[in-house]
């Protein structure tokens, strides 16, 4: 099975020593950095925005894999790059048409970053179809976005396969990330149906064998 690429996702760090949590992940083996937007309006939390990000983009190694769930990312985009997102990765729902999607890529890749789009759990996957060429990554959400420490909502699965095969088929160069819920079973069924990046967070901030954790879910 190939190596996957762990993600730790900030939310659910200890944000009075976010530095240190932060180093200490990339220490553990993490190559991205997940940092979760919330915008209070396209999901029902606030958690933090550009001004983080741009103070802690530059304080590591990882790549930093900003997950934006918020209204209108099209206004916002740009901004989030000069932040320093690497990855910038908005959802599909947040869009009122496809050219508006076409639109907040086309801003990614003018910063030279990776354009990603994330799909809620209620979202048929086939709405990405027409997308995939011009995509970096897809973000399967395999929880309700909003909040960590969710349970993992299997439907996940089948549209992993799905993007796994499309891809695959089609030689896009379309990573496939899953994001919520994940632990070291969901990780494996996950594995198993072709996915590229974990995201985790709960299951990985706050515990002392961070490392075996991180270990076990690249395994
Ligand atoms: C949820 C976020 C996820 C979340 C993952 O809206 O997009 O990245 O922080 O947290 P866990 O791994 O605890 O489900
Ligand atoms: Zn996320």
């Amino acid at each position: 099975m190939k190596k996957v690429i762990v993600a730790p996702s900030i939310l659910s760090a200890d944000f009075n020593y976010l530095k240190r949590d932060i180093l200490a992940v990339e220490k553990a083996g993490a190559e991205y950095l997940h940092f979760d937007v919330m915008d209070g309006h396209f999901v029902p939390n606030i958690s933090f925005g550009i001004p983080v990000l741009k103070c802690i983009s530059k304080s590591h190694k990882m790549v930093n894999d900003v997950h934006i769930m918020i209204s209108d990312p099209l206004k916002y985009a740009a901004d989030f790059m000069k932040a320093g997102a690497n990855i910038l990765t908005f959802h599909y729902e947040a869009c009122k048409s496809e050219k508006e999607i076409l639109d907040v890529i086309r801003i990614i890749h003018s910063f030279n970053g990776k354009a990603g789009i994330s799909i809620k759990p209620n979202t048929d996957v086939k709405v990405l179809d027409g997308l995939l060429k011009e995509l970096d990554l897809v973000l399967v959400m395999s929880v309700e976005p909003g909040f960590g420490g969710q349970s993992f909502i299997s439907d996940a699965l089948d549209k992993i396969t799905y993007l796994r095969t499309v891809i695959d088929q089609n030689k896009y160069n379309c990573l496939v990330e899953v994001d919520g819920g994940i632990n070291y079973e969901t990780a494996k069924l996950c594995k198993r149906a072709g996915v590229d990046i974990l995201v985790a967070g709960s299951y990985l901030f706050g515990h002392e064998d961070l490392e075996e954790r991180i270990k076990g879910l690249k395994e």
